[in-house]
């Protein structure tokens, strides 16, 4: 997969562990495009929630993402600077998908096959020439099973809580830690529990653990492994 472009560097791990901003980090340091394979799942949820498909009405929110992906009214962009963006209806929904009610309904809709299907091609379509780092949840186990570096981020469920609410007050919002403990359990539970394509490790990956390590850390030895699998 690797050509003149560069590698595909597939960045897993549960909500929380950094992947984010240790994703951008690792792309600008290599000069690569990003693609936060979460916000699709994020504006799939709402997709269903504007074509009035209830969360738990699996065959209608599979139905709803399948039409926008297959109208354009889901899609992914280039962007500026190499970071992708998802746009819905033509917009970026920008915070508006970023909303903890947001992330459960992400959490939720990502359980259904036909989501999944739908977003496919779309991940793979920024992936296929190399010279780009996918953060998500299965990109080293579905979408780029072939993908040169795999590295599984993750963190201890107190200390991604503790970001979560961080992150969240930054912007302004109300977080409690005890209810995003128990979100961030939830979300774990429900990511990793789904039938398909749950969140786990894939053999070849390389776990890295955030809880103790700062993200300048985490990036330099991702890049350093990122360099060592053939990136310049
Ligand atoms: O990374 P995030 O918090 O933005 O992801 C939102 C939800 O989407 C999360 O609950 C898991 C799901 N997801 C997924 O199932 N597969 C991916 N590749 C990325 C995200």
């Amino acid at each position: 997969m690797s050509d003149a472009r560069g590698i595909v560097v597939a960045i897993d791990g549960p909500a929380g562990a950094g992947k984010s901003t240790v994703a951008r980090r690792v792309a600008e340091a290599l000069g690569y495009t990003l693609v936060d394979t979460g916000s699709l799942y994020r504006a799939s949820a709402l997709v269903a929630e504007r074509a009035g498909a209830a969360v738990d009405d699996r065959a209608g929110v599979e139905a709803a993402v399948r039409t926008a992906v297959a109208r354009g009214a889901l899609r992914l962009d280039a962007g500026d600077a190499g970071i992708t963006r998802v746009l819905v209806d033509g917009d970026d929904p920008g915070e508006a998908l970023r909303t903890p009610a947001m992330s459960m309904g992400a959490s939720a809709v990502a359980a259904y096959p036909g989501v999944r299907e739908a977003l496919l091609d779309a991940q793979r379509a920024f992936g296929r020439t190399g010279g780009v780092v996918l953060e998500g949840r299965d990109i080293g186990t579905v979408v780029f099973p072939t993908a040169e570096l795999k590295v599984y981020l993750t963190a201890s469920a107190e200390e991604r809580a503790r970001r979560r609410c961080d992150e969240l007050r930054s912007k302004g919002l109300d977080a409690d830690y005890a209810v995003t403990l128990s979100e961030v359990r939830q979300r774990d539970q429900q990511d990793a529990g789904r039938a398909i394509a749950p969140l786990r490790e894939a053999a070849d990956a390389v776990r890295v653990d955030s809880s103790a390590m700062e993200p300048a850390a985490v990036v330099d030895a991702i890049v350093a492994l990122a360099r060592a699998r053939g990136a310049v």
